[in-house]
């Protein structure tokens, strides 16, 4: 795998990779443009091409083509790996020895699905009844149409068979690409086609019906290439907006999708009918910690926010809700009513904690006393998953309030709710200022370990150095940025500088840390003692 990489790497240029998604301008030896990920006024983006690497100040991140890859698309490493092995013409399998037949059979699949697509648009455009419904009951414009593939699949039976047939295709490969029924026929008939599309092409279809009967959606079975419990749809159209705008909105249907992004608000996805799951906040949460959910406000819709939160503060992810549709059913109806009521909606959301509560109390008698103590049941075991001490304080104000009790009684409802088994103890959950905090003392790192390396600062700092050459690299643009006119003397003065910071930092760091294990040991004394000494003992420093 480590030849595939090179061999990648010497084929494409980061320049290259990285100027198909920013612009750069030459500066010296190398080249800078504005940070994909900050609102930075001056450029902050720096490449050496010479070095094969990339640095950003404003984010502190860096690294090589892959990394850049996989921050850019919020994908994964071996993701990133097949899309640049795809754009340098570098065959993979001829690297990995592993299971060679599965990569041919994915890419023949892949081939299927992306003729099948072009071949469902232009049946699209012979069919007068199919435009009629897509530009019509469905409001889409050529744009839109062109932007999302929406297609049509005749409806004999085998017309996609046969095409593909006449194109080399074999009913194995058809089947693998999840395009046949149970009887070896076109799975999909007489449907509009909305192809579920992500950074390698069409993978798969949710196929709406127009006129006669069956399930409204029939949706690709999972295969090679379509796993839905990762899939996002929308994303591959959403990414750019996502990340210049810096938020998502999650939509319950594809539909809504689009008729969102044709709205302009381009930050819509959809996680295709089913059940939002920690993968596909984890993708989402790597472009935006910003999620605002737009479910519906019934039943379900409710669950899937208490699970979204239940994920949320493991990823450092803010959660919040839209709910004002102004009487329209979904994000689609609204928007076919004015879209302007859309637009405006996204920018009005509410935590997604106090949504909660506010349904919860919706449904419940809170002048009575059983209403009272369900209230407090939900409310705390929501609470447990507001993972910042001060937001937390907040809400169990708020609760106790709205019961006419203390905070004080609340907390010894939850010992007695913990005690029993009634809600299990959570765990313990990195909140977004702590990301923060940990971002601060890597950059403080990463500045030392340039004035060492870079700078000819010695190291009585006794700091770990790196040996890596992609991070050296790395480190010598973070060094050429902002010291390079310094004198021996004055980097002296700067590194002692900054390692008094940082050595604040990391204590602080190491105080929150043994603060999270002293909740967890609390039935053993003697660990608690010696966890409150080194507390002690920090804070002296
Ligand atoms: P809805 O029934 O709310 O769909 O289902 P919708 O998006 O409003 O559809 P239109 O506007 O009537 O065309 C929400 C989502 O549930 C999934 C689909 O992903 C749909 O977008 N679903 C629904 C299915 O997969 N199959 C179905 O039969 C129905
Ligand atoms: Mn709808």
């Amino acid at each position: 795998m480590d030849d595939a990489k090179e061999e990648i790497r010497a084929r494409l240029p980061v320049e290259d990779v990285v100027g198909q998604y920013i612009e750069l301008k030459r500066a010296g030896r190398s080249l800078k443009g504005r940070s994909p990920w900050g609102v930075d006024k001056t450029p902050s983006f720096m490449v050496s091409p010479e070095k094969g690497i990339w640095h950003d100040f404003s984010s502190n991140k860096g690294g090589d083509i892959f990394t850049f890859v996989m921050e850019v698309e919020g994908i994964s490493f071996r993701e990133a790996l097949e899309k640049l092995a795809a754009q340098a013409g570098v065959e993979l399998q001829r690297y990995s020895g592993g299971d060679k037949a599965v990569a041919e059979k994915k890419r023949r699949a892949k081939e299927a699905l992306e003729l099948s697509c072009k071949y469902y648009q232009f049946c699209l455009t012979k069919n007068k009844a199919i435009i009629e419904y897509v530009t019509e009951r469905r409001g889409m414009t050529r744009g839109t149409i062109g932007e999302f593939r929406i297609g049509y699949a005749p409806n004999t039976g085998k017309a996609l068979i046969q095409f593909l047939t006449s194109r080399g295709f074999t009913k194995a490969e058809m089947e693998a690409a999840g395009l046949l029924n149970r009887f070896g026929g076109d799975l999909f008939r007489g449907r509009m086609m909305v192809p579920f599309i992500d950074t390698n092409g069409v993978i798969g279809y949710t196929a709406r019906v127009i006129d006669q009967g069956g399930p409204k959606y029939l949706n690709t079975p999972e295969t090679l290439l379509f796993n839905k419990s990762r899939f996002i749809f929308g994303l591959a159209q959403a990414k750019e907006a996502i990340r210049q705008n810096n938020f998502v909105v999650i939509v319950e249907g594809n539909m809504d999708v689009i008729s969102s992004h044709q709205a302009g608000v381009k930050e819509a996805v959809a996680t295709s009918g089913t059940a939002m799951t920690e993968l596909h906040l984890k993708s989402l949460s790597r472009l935006t910690p910003d999620v605002r959910l737009a479910y519906d406000g019934d039943a379900a819709g409710v669950k899937a926010t208490e699970r979204a939160i239940m994920m949320a503060g493991d990823l450092g992810v803010n959660l919040s809700v839209i709910s004002d549709y102004h009487g329209a059913k979904d994000p689609d109806e609204l928007i076919q009513k004015e879209p302007r009521l859309w637009q405006e909606a996204v920018k009005n959301y509410r935590p997604a904690v106090d949504w909660l509560l506010d349904k919860y109390e919706e449904n419940l008698d809170l002048n009575s006393g059983a209403g009272k103590r369900e209230y407090s049941s939900i409310a705390l075991k929501l609470l447990k998953y507001v993972s910042d001490a001060v937001e937390r304080k907040h809400y169990e104000k708020l609760v106790a309030r709205k019961l006419d009790c203390s905070v004080e009684d609340l907390h010894e409802k939850d010992l007695k709710m913990s005690s029993s088994g009634g809600a299990q103890r959570l765990k313990s959950v990195a909140t977004k200022d702590v990301q923060v905090k940990i971002d601060l003392i890597r950059k403080l790192n990463d500045t030392l370990q340039a004035l060492i390396i870079h700078g000819g600062v010695e190291n009585k700092y006794g700091l770990d150095v790196t040996e890596d050459e992609v991070k050296i690299g790395e480190l010598e643009m973070v060094f050429q940025n902002s010291y390079a006119e310094m004198g021996k003397a004055a980097l002296e003065r700067e590194a002692d500088a900054i390692f008094a910071r940082y050595k604040i930092e990391m204590n602080k760091q190491r105080i929150r840390v043994l603060t999270e294990e002293l909740e967890k040991c609390a039935d053993d004394e003697e660990k608690t003692q010696e966890i409150l000494r080194e507390i002690a003992a920090l804070k002296v420093k």
